[in-house]
């Protein structure tokens, strides 16, 4: 039996392309073999990266003149690649330090380049994003980054900066689940785990004009420029993970692309916050209400010990990982792309019924 998995990632993938993926996997397209055992360079898995590249750019709408590129290490390592091809001698970059992932961006961009906080939300708890007027972005910056969506406290940028620096974007946790303004972004990245697929992969998404002035004095895994000029196969590419991905960019596609993403987000976080707004005070949302994740919602009931009751309470009715973050507490309900609405339906109902024993 399949449970609702509201985990933060990875997470619920759609169930169609688990059953494509269980029923191709022994025998992979008549090959005799499964795609993880084949070589990267076999006209067979040139055919899947390739057109998951493709996918990508046509579900996202990237436009032409952007790099799409598949790396391993996730947004993990690209806090660290990102300052490092773009941080040439003498640059600098401002940081929006709007949760604990940007915090981790920022400490790591500042260990290896000249790298300051714009905004700094951690005083107020992280509980909210900055109006673009609340920027301290020093003039010359070679970039501003954000964090589309604060994963751990459930915070999203519903609109990004408009100003003369380009923007880098971690998108890890709202990846394809709304269009972006392109012409502001020099680069944006995130890792698939999330709306797109299996971990292990990062998908970076870059100018290419800007690969041709990045830092040259890297190892050449850490240089998008090396990346690029081999399409992703300077070495050994997660086949696996780049795989499932192309079948989950084709079940985005067909379930109407990003708009489509961008509005069942909406109504069912929506649904959601809506039952903690009417909830007379049971369920609290620490996130001004503007700023609320689409993706992540986190709340809270009255107290610690109501909240892990609520978890386990739910976990016994199938709806599994719904504990916040171990630095937060509270509760989570991640619902990225592939989360059907039975699953939000069936939480909506827990809600109501929890409030009603323990009002
Ligand atoms: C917004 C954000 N950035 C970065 C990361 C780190 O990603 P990874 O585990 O792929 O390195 C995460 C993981 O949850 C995240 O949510």
């Amino acid at each position: 039996m399949r449970v609702h998995n509201f985990c933060a990632g990875p997470c619920t993938l759609p169930l169609s392309v688990l059953e494509e993926v269980r029923d191709e996997l022994v025998d992979f397209r008549g090959s005799g073999m499964s795609v993880i055992e084949m070589s990267h360079r076999s006209a067979e898995y040139e055919d899947v990266h390739d057109e998951a590249i493709e996918l990508f750019r046509s579900c996202y709408e990237v436009p032409d003149d952007r790099s799409i590129l598949f790396l391993q290490g996730g947004a993990t390592l690209e806090f660290a690649i990102v300052p490092m091809n773009l941080l040439t001698e003498g640059a600098q970059a401002g940081y929006v330090r709007s949760g604990s992932w940007a915090r981790g961006a920022l400490k790591d961009a500042a260990a290896v380049g000249d790298a300051y906080a714009a905004w700094d939300g951690e005083p107020n708890g992280f509980t909210r994003m900055p109006g673009g007027g609340e920027l301290d972005v020093r003039a010359g910056s070679r970039y501003l980054h954000v964090t589309s969506n604060e994963t751990i406290e459930g915070i999203r940028m519903s609109s990004f900066p408009s100003l003369d620096v380009p923007l880098v974007a971690d998108m890890s946790s709202d990846y394809l689940s709304r269009p972006i303004p392109w012409d502001r972004f020099e680069l944006v990245y995130g890792g698939a785990q999330k709306n797109l697929g299996p971990s292990g992969l990062a998908i970076v998404v870059v100018r290419t004009d800007t690969l041709e002035r990045t830092n040259r004095d890297l190892p050449s895994y850490l240089r998008l420029d090396a990346h690029a000029e081999k399409n992703s196969l300077l070495n050994t590419p997660p086949m696996f993970s780049i795989y499932v991905m192309g079948k989950v960019l084709r079940w985005i596609r067909d379930q109407g692309g990003v708009d489509a993403m961008k509005d069942r987000a909406a109504r069912r976080s929506g649904s959601l916050y809506a039952a903690v707004e009417a909830s007379e005070g049971f369920y609290r949302s620490p996130v001004e209400p503007a700023d609320r994740s689409h993706m992540n919602v986190v709340f809270r009931t009255p107290s610690d010990e109501s909240d892990a009751s609520f978890v386990k309470g739910a976990a016994d009715e199938g709806l599994v990982n719904l504990k916040g973050h171990r630095s937060v507490g509270g509760i989570r309900a991640s619902i990225y792309n592939a989360m059907p609405d039975d699953g939000v339906e069936a939480l909506l109902d827990y809600m109501r019924a929890f409030r009603e024993a323990n009002a």
